[in-house]
């Protein structure tokens, strides 16, 4: 051996010492500090890991002394890192608190292009403006719903065929007692429940939101929009109805627009009806009909639901069906924006696709 073994070692180490500590000390940030400390100490090329190679020359008695000397040196080069981590860390922190404030509130140097709303909340704002105009108040009801308000109190009875329609997604709710179902709601007349069960008459009210039901199809989504409407009094008759009804027609179609009644079924009205509008994109006259798709060349589009309020459900809301009487009407909003901006499929609604709504 011509050379100490340890010696070579200490050498190795002097001299990787003087190398470290400038280098840390003219780090400027701490990337290149991190750098530097991998030169040193990193497990596949720093350059201690040389250093280390020399071992197998050290003879085993002394290993235990070299090793010591490897570990001081070790500790050293990562303290002197923490220090100077420390130091670069504090320095930003100072540059950053003297620094020119940063506002931003400033415009940017970008133009930003303006949304809009979708167009089914724009159809339902102008839906919503035509009941407002006819004197409705505008209320909100939730969208999780007990199973009462939805079904229960409208006088679906339990098992009813007609929940099958409105077949939809059930809520697991913990600790809620066993006979609080708790579902998403499949239509906005829970809002009729809600707000019949906390007021006495006269009240006139619609709401509109989200409903979910389990269909799926072009015409149909599992979530959609309603419009629910209801209004009870003293003298309340299904002339009444038709009235606000050929008003909400004319608000939307413009005047003159007809409306037509065929006799239907729901549960919480007695009687219902069905409600068909004149349809607006062909014409008898101009030989358009025979060919219309949208009416399916009947002239006649289904738009809503609607019909007296059952007795049962006055009463299960707290009020006395020998002295009032009600109208309730309910419709999709997707329904009415198709109609009124001719889409063909109600998915183009839900996809997001910037190039078709940038259309409205
Ligand atoms: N809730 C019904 C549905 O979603 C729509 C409806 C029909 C609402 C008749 C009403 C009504 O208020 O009277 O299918």
């Amino acid at each position: 051996m011509t050379e100490d073994a340890v010696a070579a070692i200490e050498r190795g180490l002097a001299e990787l010492g003087d190398a470290y500590r400038d280098a840390f000390a003219t780090a400027s940030n701490e990337i290149s500090l991190r750098d530097e400390y991998a030169k040193v100490l990193g497990k596949k090329q720093g350059s201690l890991t040389r250093v280390m190679g020399l071992m197998r020359d050290v003879p085993a008695d002394r290993r235990p002394e070299a090793g010591a000397k490897v570990n001081a040196f070790k500790d050293q080069v990562e303290r002197t890192f923490e220090q100077r981590l420390a130091d670069l860390h504090r320095a930003s922190r100072d540059a950053e608190l003297h620094a020119r404030p940063y506002d931003l509130t400033l415009p940017g140097r970008l133009p930003v292009g303006r949304g809009h709303l979708h167009p089914v909340l724009q159809t339902r704002d102008d839906l919503l403006t035509i009941f407002r105009d006819l004197g409705f108040e505008v209320v909100e009801g939730p969208e999780v719903e007990l199973e009462e308000n939805n079904f229960t109190k409208l006088a679906f009875p339990p098992d009813h065929p007609a929940t099958d329609m409105q077949d939809t997604f059930w809520v697991g709710v913990d600790g809620a007692p066993k006979d609080a179902r708790v579902l998403l709601r499949t239509h906005t007349s829970n809002t009729q429940v809600r707000v019949m069960s906390t007021r006495t008459p006269p009240m006139a009210v619609v709401s509109a939101g989200p409903v979910y039901r389990r269909d799926d199809d072009i015409t149909h989504s599992p979530m959609f929009h309603q419009i629910e409407g209801f209004l009870v009094d003293e003298q309340v008759s299904m002339a009444d109805l038709k009235g606000v009804l050929a008003a909400f027609a004319e608000g939307l179609y413009g005047p003159g627009t007809p409306v037509r009644f065929r006799p239907s079924y729901f549960p919480f009205v007695e009687p219902g009806a069905e409600v068909d509008i004149g349809c607006v994109f062909c014409s008898e006259a101009a030989g358009t009909r025979a060919t219309c798709r949208v009416c399916k060349t009947t002239g006649w589009v289904e738009v809503l639901g609607c019909g007296m309020i059952h007795p049962d459900v006055l009463r299960h809301c707290g009020i006395d069906p020998e002295r009032y009487r009600g109208y309730a009407f309910g419709f999709g909003i997707e329904r009415i924006a198709m109609l009124r901006y001719g889409i063909p499929s109600i998915k183009h609604l839900f996809e997001n696709d910037p190039r078709f709504l940038a259309q409205f």
